[in-house]
């Protein structure tokens, strides 16, 4: 076991300085008490992230990664969380190699560059040569094969054998999604597609059958430590590059799309891999570009994945473009068919969004009869009422009126009516938003805990209970902090929570909340309030339930008094 106490891990902490430290790897521009700079962990632009060193913390607001020194020298290097306690520790004259003694480097990258070598390799010996013809049948020609970096597994090459003799542990095979149980291969048969994370390293595969049946057509690495299929996009590494050129990324759901766009020219193209878009894919597109492309296959399941994508994007100030491509067909397929020509006629000719969604509703609907055409017209209607910009409104209804034969002013009517009605839902929705500020109250509390001693010690005595569990978990670590340490800072309770996965997320996204750093003891008070009424609704809820339930009289005159209390009493535990 790695182990370096907790007291040495806050030394080396508090004699290393952030900013000196971000500064040798990103360049730093003070601005007000802070530093910023261009966040290295997503594909930034514009300087996202901020480096406080009255804090000594930094985080992005961007993409939310936030931490102390060594979390970021871990990231950067992508090196574990005790190695990048090592290697500052070490800087400042720390011995920490006996500690060292067991540590090994993180090899997954190292590991997954050597499987994906031999794959590569494996496919041109002798026993690649059917794969090599299935290829060249569907038009996959060497240069292709070299720039996806396209491989083999087979039975009679065994890449755990090859790792292990090259002193891989066994468990960190089977760990990383290379090997199975029983210590055999996990990929057999199957041509192999290496996956790229956003920075262009190896960490999985796709494989896909090619001269054997089975049930599954392709077959992934399971996730991993690295490898979230909900966080990665297929070949962004290499689109990402293509962009500046052309400022549209092309999202289809097949590698086999993406590389046959590449024989056409076409780089700036991504694949989901058969996933539904993911709210981290949506932050990687927008850091992207601004514009995409939806050009998923032709069929009833590439529909079905448009929708859902567009339900997840269209939030955002992206142009979304949609291509639909006829029957049934992929991208793969289509390009093969109609060649360069006849994609890009189909990229130039994709719908816009309110456009496409107007086809949609338009899908199995018999315009000869009357109840189709209304509730086709009420649907766009509907659909109108999402849309901001005023001149696309009424150029649709406009459409609408005209195409049906409908006075424009009934439609205008309906459009208002309609309009009202989402205000009145938006209304309600706002007030179920209110309640959130129990959440918003527990959050602001943890950050103050952290960072005045004064408000750790009022939490500790006034609230009971914190509602979520993460919060209460994070707040009991926190006072035990404080107890076994006497003193408390954000930067080291990061340190101490860094292998806690469940704490550390939750404290990330309350750092990345860029909460106020000056505050009222009153506000502190106002919070503990919140929390503490949380639990007298729960209570008046419950009683108001077994009101409903109850059937003697004089039980229930029992109940509503003691509703009345709850309600009537001042809660004597959070006044001191
Ligand atoms: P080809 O048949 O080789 O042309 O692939 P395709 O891109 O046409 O495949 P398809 O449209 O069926 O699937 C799209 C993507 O979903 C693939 O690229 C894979 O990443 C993924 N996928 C397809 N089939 C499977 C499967 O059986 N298992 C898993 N895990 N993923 C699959
Ligand atoms: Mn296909």
């Amino acid at each position: 076991m790695t182990y370096i106490s907790n007291d040495i891990v806050n030394e080396i902490r508090s004699r290393t300085d952030i900013i000196e430290v971000v500064s040798r790897y990103v360049n730093l521009t003070k601005k007000g008490k802070n530093y910023i700079g261009v966040c290295p962990f997503h594909d930034d632009h514009s300087p996202s992230m901020s480096v406080s060193p009255e804090k000594q913390i930094f985080t992005c607001f961007s993409c939310g990664t936030s931490g102390n020194v060594f979390n970021f020298v871990a990231n950067f290097e992508h090196i574990s969380f005790i190695q990048a306690v090592m290697l500052l520790g070490e800087k400042l004259g720390y011995n920490l190699s006996n500690s060292n003694a067991l540590i090994k480097k993180d090899d997954y990258f190292e590991i997954y560059n050597l499987a994906n070598k031999f794959y590569q390799n494996s496919l041109n010996t002798s026993l690649g040569k059917n794969a090599i013809d299935y290829l060249k049948q569907r038009n996959i020609d060497k240069e292709t094969i070299k720039k996806f970096g396209i491989g083999l597994s087979v039975q009679k090459l065994s890449l755990t054998d090859y790792l292990k003799n090259k002193k891989y542990d066994i468990n960190k095979l089977m760990d990383i999604g290379l090997t199975n149980d029983n210590g055999n291969d996990i990929f057999i048969n199957r041509i192999m597609f290496p996956i790229y994370d956003l920075s262009g390293n190896t960490i999985a595969f796709s494989g896909r059958i090619y001269n054997t049946k089975d049930t599954s057509k392709y077959v992934n690495t399971k996730e991993t430590e690295k490898f979230k299929k909900g966080k990665i996009l297929y070949n962004y590494h290499i689109a990402k590059e293509h962009l500046k050129k052309n400022d549209t990324v092309i999202i289809v759901e097949g590698q086999m799309d993406v590389i046959r766009a590449s024989t056409i020219g076409i780089n700036n193209v991504v694949a989901t891999m058969g996933t539904a878009i993911t709210k981290e894919h949506k932050a990687i597109i927008k850091n992207m570009t601004k514009r995409v492309i939806l050009c998923f296959d032709g069929d009833a399941a590439g529909e079905k994945a448009t929708t859902s994508a567009i339900a997840m994007l269209e939030d955002t100030d992206l142009d979304i473009k949609i291509v639909r491509l006829p029957n049934n067909m992929d991208p793969d397929e289509y390009i093969l068919k109609e060649g360069k020509s006849g994609f890009c006629s189909q990229l130039d000719a994709a719908y816009n969004l309110i456009d496409y969604k107007m086809e949609l509703l338009k899908k199995n609907k018999d315009f000869t009869d009357i109840k189709d055409i209304s509730s086709f017209v009420s649907s766009a209607i509907k659909e109108l009422v999402n849309e901001k910009d005023s001149i696309i409104i009424e150029l649709n209804l406009k459409k609408i009126a005209t195409s049906f034969g409908i006075d424009y002013n009934t439609i205008l009517e309906r459009y208002n009516e309609y309009k009202k009605d989402k205000k009145e839902v938006k209304k309600k929705l706002d007030v179920k938003k209110s309640y959130n500020r129990y959440s918003q109250a527990e959050r602001n509390l943890i950050y103050y805990m952290l960072k005045d001693v004064t408000v750790l010690k009022m939490v500790e005595r006034k609230v009971g209970y914190f509602p979520t569990k993460s919060i209460r978990e994070l707040s009991n670590e926190i006072i035990y902090y404080f107890h076994k340490y006497g003193i408390i800072n954000i930067a080291d309770f990061i340190s101490y929570i860094s292998n806690k996965e469940e704490l550390y997320d939750p404290l990330m996204d309350i750092i990345a909340m860029n909460i106020k750093d000056d505050f009222q003891i009153k506000e502190i008070e106002d919070y503990i309030l919140v929390i503490n009424e949380y639990h007298k609704e729960m209570k008046v809820r419950n009683l108001n339930q077994k009101l409903k339930e109850e059937k003697d009289p004089l039980k229930q005159a029992e109940i509503s008094l003691e509703i009345m209390k709850i309600r009537g009493v001042k809660d004597d535990d959070t006044r001191n």
